[in-house]
């Protein structure tokens, strides 16, 4: 029999756990929204200027709804089978235990480096600082058979944007016998006054979900390559049995019926990699312009094609050829550009496929195709939906649709 008095403890320690949680779930909603490194969000699209390339083809999307594909199926170019780096078995587990980089005071003295502005300049001094050691791991993610492995690049405070992906694109399922797993890819927090708690509630969120990796990098728009290449690093550690990845942006709209419609008609491709493909697109040589880049950081005329980081898809053994290939070049501040030039190192062309739209839809903000859902129901990837946007266009795309053979507006 309890006493009164162990009942007021039960009772005290019950009404303390609830006050935690809605004080932790508070405090987290607030952080969501906070200004914290909206850096990922901004419109990617903005590089579509300086860039010669054709206009996206406007027809025949919904010819026949969401199999459109089927008929612009691009063969590869032949691809020499000599890997020109060799691969390795790997590590087992991530190897690097410490991070102690200093800055690099090499070029300080330079003309051109005293020339540059203050984020390039910080980048530069710890460029040569290429791996940190992880915060959170779930090195079991990829045991057994993955088909498709989806991960998500991400930072602390979007915590309800990785919320509204598990309910919907980002759901760990299996399709036809096939295993798709999902993992969110993080550094720290940019903010300081905000590492401590924001870690904790990432902490706590990932003994919820278990689908974080996190890594002892700053969550910055320059250091986005190190997550690229941290990612590509952990992959070719643990992930020997993943047939397909996804890669992309916690603010996309994703169907992943057309993904595996889409890897099954490219099973023979070898070194997949598709996506929003730019070629010869200029580096951005206006200042105020955020992909901004210097002479001194990059003074070619065209980068190497490249797929929009919004969103795209590559085989496993392509991941781990590329995880190679970035090993040796310097680092970019541009990720999705970085991974243009491993690929160039592989002597691999990326395939420009049309149901990847990661730089904006149409130029027309105002036009209705931003929200006609049957034409997100044909897509594989479209930029940019933010959480409550997603949650509605994904409840009508997987609702019982009834879509046109062809859309007036196209
Ligand atoms: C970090 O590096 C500096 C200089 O490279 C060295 O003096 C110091 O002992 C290192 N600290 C740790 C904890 O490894
Ligand atoms: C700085 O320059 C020296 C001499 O050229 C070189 O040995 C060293 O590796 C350089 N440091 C970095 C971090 O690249
Ligand atoms: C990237 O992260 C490292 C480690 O947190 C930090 O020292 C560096 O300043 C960051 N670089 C940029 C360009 O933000
Ligand atoms: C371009 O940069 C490379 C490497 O930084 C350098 O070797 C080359 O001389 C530069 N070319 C021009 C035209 O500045
Ligand atoms: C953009 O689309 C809206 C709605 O379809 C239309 O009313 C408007 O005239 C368009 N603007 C331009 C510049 O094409």
């Amino acid at each position: 029999m309890m006493t009164t008095r162990d009942r007021w403890r039960v009772c005290k320690t019950v009404c303390l756990m609830f006050l935690l949680a809605v004080v932790t779930l508070t405090v987290f909603q607030r952080g969501s929204f906070s200004s914290v490194g909206q850096f990922q969000t901004t419109e990617r699209h903005r590089r579509m200027e300086g860039l010669t390339e054709e206009e996206p083809q406007r027809k025949g999307f919904f010819s026949t709804p969401g199999r459109f594909w089927r008929q612009e199926q691009q063969r590869m170019e032949p691809v020499t089978e000599e890997p020109l780096v060799t691969l390795d078995n790997g590590a087992k587990t991530w190897d690097i235990k410490t991070a102690n980089c200093s800055a690099n005071l090499n070029f300080t003295s330079a003309d051109w480096f005293g020339g540059l502005e203050a984020n390039f300049k910080q980048f530069l001094l710890y460029r040569h600082c290429r791996y940190f050691p992880m915060r959170i791991n779930h090195p079991e993610k990829c045991s057994g058979d993955v088909h498709l492995l989806m991960v998500i690049k991400s930072i602390i405070s979007q915590h309800d944007r990785r919320e509204v992906i598990r309910q919907t694109w980002g759901k760990e399922q299996v399709i036809n016998g096939k295993r798709i797993k999902t993992l969110f890819l993080l550094g720290t927090s940019s903010v300081e006054s905000e590492r401590a708690n924001h870690q904790k509630l990432l902490e706590y969120e990932d003994y919820i979900y278990g689908d974080i990796l996190q890594w002892d990098f700053m969550d910055s728009f320059f250091n986005l390559t190190l997550k690229e290449t941290h990612f590509l690093k952990w992959f070719s550690t643990y992930c020997g049995n993943v047939r397909y990845i996804f890669k992309g942006d916690d603010d996309v709209f994703v169907s992943v019926q057309n993904i595996m419609e889409y890897l099954e008609d490219s099973s023979d491709v070898k070194n997949l990699f598709a996506g929003d493909v730019l070629f010869k697109a200029r580096p951005i040589r206006r200042k105020e312009n955020k992909y901004y880049i210097p002479h001194a950081l990059y003074n070619k005329t065209y980068y190497p094609p490249y797929a929009g980081g919004g969103g795209f898809l590559m085989d496993g053994p392509l991941a781990r050829k590329l995880y190679l290939a970035s090993e040796t070049l310097e680092l970019y501040p541009i990720d999705d550009v970085f991974l243009g030039m491993c690929l160039e190192v592989l002597q691999v062309t990326p395939i420009k496929h049309n149901a990847f739209k990661t730089f904006g839809l149409v130029k027309n903000k105002s036009s209705k195709l931003n929200k006609e859902p049957c034409f997100f129901r044909g897509m594989i990837v479209v930029h940019k939906l933010l959480p409550q946007d997603l949650l509605a266009m994904w409840r009508l795309v997987n609702s019982d649709l009834v879509c046109a053979q062809k859309l007036d507006f196209l």
